[in-house]
């Protein structure tokens, strides 16, 4: 018998989204699911790492846009961000000033699912930025949201960092963009981190690195099942994968069996053989030109592009005119 005192009750809406994905012909997970307490963690020391050269990159972009995008804000703007794991790269812009002094921007309000996180940015926002209205917003982003009435008529920016943009297919990616610009409405700006395609030489070790933090953040997904989903998966029974799809113009995640093995979840049993994979990440590439179409067919106006000196990747000011 369980014992109720060491196992934790199965989250339901993490084994309906795992099962409905083991239980297709190629078999997924969705990337939602990365993102426990653990692989928040193992997801910031990707960031760090020497191989991971988006999160470095865009913030060496940013600090250079900063102020380029400060100077077409009106005064008293809201900077929206989409996906605010924390205010880290908001900050480039919240620090920014007009020549009078006064702070380019009025108001701040981070989006994401996770209110802990999005409390603690507050408080810190609260300590550095006495001045700035910081309104959280505990919502799935890429669902559509209504800014809050007390933010009407305000010069508007959104803000969406780490080629995030990059992980939802390309027709959701141009749902986003669109609802988006439904959201901020006329007369805004958007700034946007998108990954550009490159050689794969430089690709695969981005999502494969030499000191396994990729492959542990991958793996993450089947302990976070075995302890949320009463799944009995053999962690060490499934290797990590990045592949570059030339095709599909993504990197792709997978995590391979090392043999032929059943897994119980939840009292079903699913079958893997050698080699098979559970496909549980894309990662998609754009060229300069793929990117700015894709944002006009959301009706969005390519303004600037800022790409850093080996063009790995770029940050896109967009105007919804
Ligand atoms: C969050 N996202 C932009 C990351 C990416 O590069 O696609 C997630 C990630 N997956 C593996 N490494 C990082």
């Amino acid at each position: 018998m369980a014992d109720a005192t060491t196992t934790p009750p199965v989250d339901q809406t993490v084994l309906a989204e795992a099962l409905a994905g083991l239980s297709q012909a190629c078999k997924t997970l969705p990337p939602k699911l990365f993102y426990d307490e653990e692989g928040c963690r193992l997801f910031r020391r990707i960031t760090e790492l020497s191989e991971y050269y988006l999160t470095r990159t865009e913030r060496g972009l940013l600090e250079t846009a900063a102020p380029s995008v400060a100077a077409a804000m009106l005064p008293g703007a809201l900077l929206v961000e989409y996906g605010a794991s924390d205010e880290d790269k908001a900050e480039f812009l919240l620090r920014e000033r007009h020549a009078s002094g006064i702070a380019v921007f009025a108001a701040y309000m981070p989006i994401d699912v996770a209110t802990e996180g999005l409390e603690q940015a507050r408080a810190r926002l609260n300590r550095s930025y006495p001045n700035l209205r910081v309104h959280t917003m505990t919502a799935d982003f890429l669902r559509p949201v209504a800014l809050p009435p007390t933010f009407a008529g305000m010069p508007r920016l959104g803000f969406f960092p780490g080629s995030t943009i990059g992980n939802l297919e390309p027709s959701d990616a141009r749902r986003f963009l669109a609802q988006v610009r439904d959201t901020l409405g006329d007369s805004a700006l958007f700034l946007v981190g998108v990954d550009l395609r490159k050689d794969p030489a430089v690709l695969i070790p981005a999502y494969n690195d030499a000191a396994g933090v990729t492959a542990a953040f991958n793996r993450n997904m089947l302990v976070r099942l075995n302890r949320e989903a009463g799944a009995d998966f053999d962690v060490d029974a499934f290797s990590h994968n990045a592949i570059w799809n030339e095709t599909k113009g993504r990197m792709e995640m997978h995590l391979v069996s090392q043999r032929d093995q059943v897994a119980r979840i939840a009292g079903k049993s699913i079958r893997f053989t050698r080699n098979e994979t559970i496909h549980t990440e894309n990662s998609y590439k754009y060229t300069l030109k793929d990117f700015a179409a894709l944002a006009s067919l959301a009706g969005w106006r390519a303004c600037h592009v800022w790409t850093d000196a080996r063009c790995l990747f770029s940050v896109h000011l967009l105007a919804s005119d």
